[in-house]
């Protein structure tokens, strides 16, 4: 087989990426189907049809690559090569015309991301990164925030789907943080949050039960732009892990500190 440049890669994910995020920005306003897969966890047909567009892109360019995407799609061809997707990460706000939401397109290679990507299509900002070679905004070179202490810190998390169902639901965590830093926001998008986290606009990240599609490209993104990314006893992160802690590395011990005192 003839090797592939990573770049082309990129490329096949931005196109598709784009390609989806325009279709939900002139959509954002129409009426939308919704259906619920739990109490609270709700999926629309443009969550189908962004995973359609993306899909057929990776096909057309890829067709013996594996995929998975969230709404259902797997893929196995037995190739190295997987395709992992998120075709809106934030539906809820996309369902509730909310602006906050992102396409998470990540590439791995038996067991290694090599590419990540996600886009925000609101706000144009296309976070990039491939194994090796940086993390960017828009193909500006971007790096975490040099903040030292969780006093001074801005951060960001999220609440699981069985938050009403489960004790471990991030509460306890949300209100030792909440006391112990300037501000945590929820912004409903854990691709955006931990891409916020490799550009600097928040120091540090931690959420519970997220999925391989919420964080493989994100993780990687944040890796490239010299941030920290665990579980909550400070051991490798891993993509079946139900725990995730993404930092400037400055703050990460503090964090790790702070975890301890809540359920993990
Ligand atoms: C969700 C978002 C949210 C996070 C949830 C995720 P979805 O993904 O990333 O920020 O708190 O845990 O499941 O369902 O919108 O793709
Ligand atoms: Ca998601
Ligand atoms: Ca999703």
């Amino acid at each position: 087989m003839i090797p592939m440049n990573l770049d082309q890669y990129l490329e096949t994910a931005r196109k598709a990426a784009q390609k989806a995020g325009l279709m939900l920005v002139q959509n954002i306003r129409s009426s939308r189907e919704i259906t619920y897969k739990g109490k609270v966890d709700l999926v629309t047909n443009f969550d189908r049809q962004s995973q359609g567009i993306i899909h057929d892109s990776i096909k057309k360019d890829f067709p013996e690559h594996d995929i998975m995407a969230e709404e259902g799609l797997r893929k196995e061809k037995g190739s190295d090569f997987r395709w992992i997707i998120d075709p809106i990460d934030g539906t809820t706000n996309y369902a509730h015309r909310f602006p906050v939401f992102s396409i998470s397109i990540a590439v791995k290679k038996k067991g290694e991301v090599l590419v990540g990507l996600v886009f925000d299509p609101i706000r144009n900002e296309l976070f990039t990164a491939k194994k090796g070679e940086g993390a960017y905004l828009n193909n500006q070179e971007i790096r975490v925030s040099c903040i030292e202490e969780l006093d001074k810190s801005l951060l960001a998390t999220g609440f699981p789907y069985d938050i009403r169902e489960s004790e471990l639901n991030n509460l306890d965590h949300f209100s030792h943080f909440a006391l112990r830093c300037q501000a945590v926001r929820r912004c409903g998008s854990a691709a955006l949050d931990l891409c916020y986290v490799a550009s600097g606009r928040v120091d540090g990240f931690w959420e519970i039960k997220l999925a391989p599609w919420d964080t493989a490209a994100g993780v990687l993104i944040v890796r490239e732009a010299g941030g920290v990314v665990t579980d909550f006893h400070n051991r490798e992160f891993s993509l079946n892990k139900k725990q995730v802690l993404a930092t400037n590395g400055k703050i990460h011990e503090q964090m790790l500190e702070v975890l301890k005192l809540g359920k993990i």
